[in-house]
Order: structure tokens, then sequence, then C-alpha cells
């Protein structure tokens, strides 16, 4: 039994050249290294032959296995790798599909007002969610002990007020406590319009959430007075409900403003409401409690401020009947705005 190792060889180099994927190359492994590959069929072969034969067959057929795993591994690497660049380029497979999304109806209706004060003059400015009692609190005429504290008492943090000791951080539970921190940071005459989530600890329905929007308005000069508050809101409602929209000042309480007032509104933007008054904002004039902790000299400054909630605006003008679908995150809602 002779062996032509040069045939086997040109043999197995022409089937590598051929196998131009993984699987036609395992192919190849099988033909030449499987159970009943060529090589077995050689091994059998030894058993009738002499020991002159064994010896030379044994050694060529040792050669061949050697090459052939030697080649077959390199070209397993090289199928391997254009496979991965391959893919990485192949311009012919569907590219992925993003979907765009669509701002967030409540931060469209948050700049819509803003931009209406903004072209009254106003500006931008935040405060933070996370208040100290003090702000939220005392600085705006909120006793720890007054009945106002309850519908406002929120949402509070086991993290101590560095300022003050024994108090501890908490949520804001409105907008009014950036009226302090911007009147501590700049000085009159401002004008400025402060948005942002508040928290209350409020049973969820459809038109109650413990988290939801507000925009502060304050404007500190001298004397600023009730009917440049009346002027100014009434500016604003015409321009975002309508010339036609209809107001009412409705006395109120608040300890931050005195006097104070409720707004409500009659618009016909707003759907299957129309002949209605829908509450939309409170207002007043700064109280001098507030001017005091913010610093303030007596008697210097007057000042007005507003606050109205966001959701509630927004949903009387889309018709939208639950104030839950804003935070569900359904693209279905989302979408339509
Ligand atoms: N902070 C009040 C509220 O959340 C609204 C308000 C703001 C009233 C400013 C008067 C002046 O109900």
């Amino acid at each position: 039994m002779a062996l032509d190792i040069e045939k086997i060889k040109s043999d197995l180099t022409e089937d590598l050249k051929a196998a131009l994927s993984l699987e036609a190359l395992e192919a190849v492994r099988i033909k030449y290294l499987g159970k009943k590959g060529m090589l077995q069929d050689i091994y059998a072969g030894l058993a009738t032959a002499s020991i002159e034969e064994k010896k030379l067959i044994g050694k060529s057929a040792n050669e061949i296995k050697l090459l052939a795993e030697t080649l077959i591994s390199a070209q397993k690497e090289t199928l391997g790798a254009q496979q991965k660049s391959g893919d990485a380029i192949d311009v012919t497979i569907p590219g992925a599909r993003y979907s765009l999304g669509t701002k967030h109806l409540i931060n469209q209706t948050v700049e819509e007002i803003c931009d209406v004060f903004e072209c009254l003059g106003f500006v931008i400015q935040r405060g933070p969610e996370i208040e100290s009692e003090f702000h939220n609190f005392s600085a705006l005429n909120i006793p720890l002990d007054h009945p106002s504290r309850d519908s406002f008492d929120t949402f509070y943090l086991d993290q101590e007020d560095p300022d003050a000791k024994g108090r501890y951080l908490l949520l804001r539970s409105h907008t009014s406590p950036g009226q302090v921190r911007v009147m501590k940071q700049f000085k009159p005459p401002m004008a400025v319009i402060i948005p942002g989530k508040v928290y209350r600890p409020d049973a969820v329905d459809a038109s109650h959430s413990f988290m939801f929007h507000q925009i502060e308005g304050l404007l500190v000069d001298k004397q600023v007075s009730f009917a440049d508050l009346k002027g100014l809101l009434t500016a604003f409602c015409k321009q975002y409900f309508g010339e036609d929209v209809k107001m009412r000042f409705r006395p109120h309480f608040f300890p931050f403003t005195e006097p104070s007032a409720e707004v409500d509104i009659q618009s016909n933007i707003f759907k299957g409401r129309a002949g209605k008054w829908l509450e939309i904002l409170g207002c007043g004039m700064v109280h001098p409690k507030v001017f005091e902790s913010a610093g303030y000299p007596r008697g210097e400054y007057s000042g007005l401020a507003f606050g109205m909630g966001v959701e509630r605006i927004a949903m009387l003008k889309h018709g939208i009947g639950d104030i839950r679908t804003f935070v569900e995150n359904d693209t279905r809602f989302l979408k339509q705005f």
C-alpha cells in the first residue's frame, strides 16, 4: 500500500480553496480528519502492511494530519473574521427603526405658558425639588402649626437640613419657595417665572396626583399694585386662552400673599366646558413676611405673585379626562400632541 502524499496534499489544498463558508470547511474537516475520514482509512489499511510500510505510511499520515489540522484551523479563523467584518458593513440588512418621540405635552404646555410671560419681560428661574422646611413653609409665613400646612405636608426625606438642626428636607409642595430663593439671589426690580415639579400627599385619582407641575410668577419692584397683578394676568389669559376669555378674581387666602385671590376663567378653547367657570391659578400681593424672609428692608418693596397648575390647564385645553395618562408613558397617548 503506497500513499500518494503529494496528491493528498494538493487535493486538500483544492478542497480548502473551495470551502468558502464555515459549513463547507466543516465538511472538508470531516472528509480528512473525521471518524470515517481519509486518515482513518489510511490507519485501517496499516493493519495488513509490512513493518517497513507501516513506518513509511505512518509518517506520511502524520504529516497529512498535521497539515490538515493547521490549514483547516487557519482557514476557520479567516472565514470567521470575514464573516464578522462582513456583518459590520452589510449595507443590505434593513436598518433598525427608531421612532422619533415628541415633546411631552406637559413640557409643551410649560413652554407655551413661559413663552407668554417671557414676551411680557419675565425671565425663567428654577428652584430645587428637594427643599428645606424653611423655604417651603416658614419663609412663606406658614408656621409649624398653621392648618394650611396639612394639605401641603409632603414627602419628607430622612436627611436633616444642613442649615437647620432637627429639621428635615422635603419634596417641595409648591413652586412658591422659589420666590424667596430668587429674592435672596437678585435685587429688585425683578420679574421671574419658576416652572417645575411639585409633590403633595394627595390620593391619586383622575384629577389628583402626588406629583404635578406648577408655574410660579413673581414680580418685585417699588409700588407694584393689585391693578398690575390684574393687568398682567388678564394679558396672559387673553394671549393664552383667547381674546374672548372671561375672567373673575375670587377672594381667597394664602399665607404668603395679602390680599389673595383665585382666578377662574371661561374659555372657548376648553373642550366640552363651555360656560363653566374653571379655577386656573392662585395669586396675590407678596406678604411683608415673605420680604422679611428674603432679608428685604421693611416697606421698601412691593410685589405680585401667582402660581398655576400645568396639568390642569393642559387637561382643560386638550380635553384630557385623567391626569394619570401624563405619566403612563403610553406612546399612543403621547404621540397625539
Ligand atoms: N403656591 C400656591 C399653591 O400652590 C399658589 C400661589 C402662588 C398663590 C403664588 C399665591 C401666590 O396653591
